[in-house]
This record gives structure tokens, C-alpha cells and sequence, in this order.
């Protein structure tokens, strides 16, 4: 399928980024001050320079997990079923796990994550999204903690992409086509 032409209107700086993702890193550090250690999970792929970022604001032990599940194809619509397609490596029961986000959209994805974690019966576990589009939920889920609400818009960047694309924008930016009005 031929790629839409599109360009990448400015939504977030990196600097705006940082700034909230220090903030995060504080909430975070203080409500798990008493772990042993922290498991944070990143969702892959989207939360990769999310998770990079956060773990290294925490002063705590840390161990960094991931786990890939998939909801979207390669097109801009969510298909409502998940599926698991990479499983975590360790063992999360009776630990402090995070899960680490990088858009809560409808909400499927995350809802069914948290479900299958929490079966696992970790001590505690919380969650954090960069990005929160509430206009578009589904199913009854927010995140713990929320880095930036945006409105209902296709964004990408800092890991987040369109079809595997601009991953490596540094900011979010929002997907204008240039084929619609
Ligand atoms: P949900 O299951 O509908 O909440 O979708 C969550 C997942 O869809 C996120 O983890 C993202 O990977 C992806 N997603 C949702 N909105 C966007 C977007 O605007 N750009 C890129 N990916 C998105
Ligand atoms: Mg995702």
C-alpha cells in the first residue's frame, strides 16, 4: 500500500518532554521509595525512548523488562484485539512492577495488559503513559500517572510511530495528511 503523503505538525517539545518526564520520575520515585526492586515493563515498541528516559531519572534499583503486544496494524484505526507477541522474560510475582506506555488510545491495549499482569499477582503495580487521548477511550482504564493529554489527533515521535515510521523524531508531533482538507 502506497504511503499517504503527510507532514509532521509540532505538538510537544523534547525540552516540554523532559521537563514532565522529571516530574513523572519523582511521582514514581516516591510511591515505590520502599522496593527492593522495581520491575518496569516497557511496552514495545512505542515506549523505548519513554522507558530510557524515565529509568534513568529513577534513584531506585530497577530491572527493565519488556513485553509486545499489538493492537494497531499498520494503519491509524485501533482492531480492538490484542495480541500478545512478546512475553516478559522474568517473573513478577509478589514484586513492584511499572508498565510503561506510550499512548493510551481506546484503551484495549492497556486494559488488557494490566489484566494479565495483575493474574500474575505482582505486590503492586502501576502504570504510566506519556500521552492520554481520553476523547477516544472504550473500556474503562486510565493510566496512574499521565505525561501530556492530547486531543483525538495521530501523533508520532519519541518512539511512537505511523506504519514504523519517525520513531526518531526527538518532539510528538501530529500526522496533517496532505490528501484532506
Ligand atoms: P489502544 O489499545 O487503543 O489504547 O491503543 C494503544 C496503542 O495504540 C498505543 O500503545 C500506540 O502504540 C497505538 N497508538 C494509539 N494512538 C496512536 C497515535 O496517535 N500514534 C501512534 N500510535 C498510536
Ligand atoms: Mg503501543
Amino acid at each position: 500500500m502506497a504511503q499517504r503523503p503527510y507532514v509532521i505538525d509540532m505538538m510537544i517539545s523534547a525540552k516540554q518532554i523532559a521537563a514532565r518526564v522529571e516530574e513523572l520520575s519523582q511521582d514514581i520515585q516516591d510511591e515505590f521509595s520502599d522496593t527492593e526492586k522495581l520491575v518496569v515493563v516497557g511496552l514495545l515498541r512505542g515506549s523505548f525512548v519513554f522507558i530510557a528516559d524515565v529509568v534513568r531519572e529513577l534513584d531506585l534499583p530497577v530491572e527493565v523488562d519488556f513485553l509486545e503486544a499489538s493492537s494497531y496494524g499498520d494503519g491509524t484505526e485501533s482492531s480492538r484485539e490484542v495480541r500478545i507477541l512478546k512475553d516478559l522474560r522474568g517473573e513478577i510475582a509478589g514484586r513492584d512492577v511499572l508498565v510503561v506506555e506510550d499512548i493510551v488510545d481506546t484503551g484495549f491495549t492497556l486494559k488488557h495488559v494490566v489484566g494479565l499482569l495483575k493474574a500474575r499477582s505482582p505486590r503492586k503495580l502501576k502504570t504510566i503513559a506519556l500521552l492520554d487521548k481520553p476523547s477516544r477511550r472504550e473500556v474503562d482504564i486510565s493510566a496512574d500517572w499521565t505525561g501530556f493529554e492530547i486531543p483525538d489527533e495521530f501523533v508520532v515521535g519519541y518512539g511512537i510511530d505511523f506504519a514504523q515510521r519517525d520513531r526518531n523524531l526527538p518532539h510528538i508531533g501530529k500526522v496533517r495528511f496532505l490528501d484532506e482538507g
